[in-house]
């Protein structure tokens, strides 16, 4: 059976889809300033969730940037810096932005030659230009930094967040890995950086794990787990195999797509400062949904049971509403993601096309039951088919 095969194609297929990676997605390309600013580059800093936006001019050697990242607390900091002299903190000079005490965001500059010796001052380089911003729990910070070199064009960048300033000195950081990680070369050419550590990439790959399991499981197998049913059953001899193809299908869908909703509540809780509030709310609402249709496999009364018309009503109606849910948290998702193009319409084609093979069964059905009424017509006493078994249209 066609449907058969799919369903286990999905399902063989699934190993292979996760290890092509959508390279080149990258979250910051969406990001808009709300000063109308447009940077020619821009990277998804490879740890606390930041990112780097930047113009690099090559007549005057100066770029300016915007640095975006979620403070460790509201009352905290954020900072970018380049280091003309290493690739660490040691030596680096660094912009820092936090609320001064009127609560109003600034942007100091910070001379930081050792651990030890952090000191408010000029930089090794001119900063014509520093202002900040704070929204949505997200620091921006806006410069133009002339290059401490003319020409080099590979620098080194350090990043980092704290919780709290006191008396307009940054507080501590924590020394977490994502903490220690927050440094690396940047290209200002080619927009490439290379990270101190795996975080980016890491982060970049979950959420393609992420996609590829809800899109499969939610966006895929679940409109083919009801096709099955609602179609292939009109096919008597089909009776008792439609069932457990529907229910292997849909409770395959369940354990992939409940894997995949796992993967999205971890990077909803890595991501500090930035919500997809109807992607989120969308997904917990499809896992409770598909969770009570798990229940409803177990307290199906049987056929001809009198509770067995508003089970029906009830299996359904979650049943549709999972499909147009699932498929809309698709596409949210894919615009979150945004990857290469050619994966939303890779996704586009298969959901066209089961929405084609639905209509087409559609059709199909149509003729076979209205062909069953008039030769149920010719026969009046045969009607026990009729009765017992279901209409094979209610939705
Ligand atoms: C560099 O030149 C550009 C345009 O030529 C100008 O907008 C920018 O302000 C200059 N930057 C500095 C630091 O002089
Ligand atoms: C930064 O601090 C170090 C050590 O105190 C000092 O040698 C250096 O000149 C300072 N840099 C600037 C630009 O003031």
């Amino acid at each position: 059976m066609a449907s058969q095969r799919l369903c286990t194609l999905i399902l063989l297929l699934l190993p292979a889809i996760s290890l092509i990676s959508p390279s080149q997605s990258a979250t910051c390309i969406s990001q808009k300033f709300t000063n109308n600013k447009l940077y020619t580059h821009c990277n998804d800093l490879p740890s606390l969730n930041s990112f780097l936006h930047w113009t690099y001019d090559s007549a005057n050697s100066s770029v300016s940037i915007a640095f975006i990242a979620p403070p460790a607390k509201p009352d905290g900091w954020v900072a970018w810096a380049l280091n003309p002299t290493g690739t660490g903190m040691a030596g680096a000079q660094a912009l820092v932005a936090f609320k001064d005490a009127q609560g109003v965001m600034t942007v100091k500059t910070f001379n930081i030659s050792s651990y030890a010796t952090i000191e408010e001052g000029k930089l090794s380089f001119d900063v014509p230009e520093k202002t900040a911003e704070y929204s949505g729990g997200l620091m921006t910070i806006f410069a133009t930094v002339v290059l401490p070199e003319k020409g080099k064009t590979v620098v080194n960048q350090v990043w980092q967040v704290g919780a709290s300033v006191s008396n307009g000195f940054p507080a501590k950081h924590e020394f977490q890995p994502a903490n220690l990680n927050s440094k690396g070369s940047l290209d200002l050419l080619r927009g490439q950086t290379t990270g101190g550590g795996s975080g980016g990439n890491g982060r970049l790959k979950k959420k393609n794990i992420h996609g590829i399991l809800n899109a499969v499981s939610w966006g895929i197998m679940f409109p083919i787990g009801i096709i099955i049913a609602r179609y292939v059953r009109t096919f008597e001899s089909a009776d008792p195999a439609w069932f457990y193809l529907h229910v292997f299908c849909q409770s395959s869908a369940y354990v992939i797509g409940v894997t995949g909703w796992g993967t999205g509540l971890k990077l909803g809780s890595e991501s500090k400062g930035i919500r997809y509030t109807g992607h989120r709310n969308i997904g917990i609402a499809l896992f409770s949904l598909a969770t009570l249709q798990i229940f409803a496999l177990f307290l199906r009364p049987k056929k001809d049971h009198k509770y067995r018309y508003y089970w029906n009503i009830y299996h359904h109606g979650l049943g549709y509403t999972v499909l147009v849910l699932g498929i809309i948290n698709v596409f949210k998702g894919l615009n979150i993601l945004d990857p290469a193009k050619k994966w939303k319409s890779a996704y586009v084609i298969v959901i066209s096309a089961l929405g084609l093979i639905a209509l087409l069964l559609e059709a199909i059905t149509w003729v076979v039951v209205l062909r069953k009424k008039s030769s149920k017509s010719t026969k009046p006493y045969d009607g026990y088919n009729g009765q017992g078994r279901q209409q094979p249209l209610a939705p």
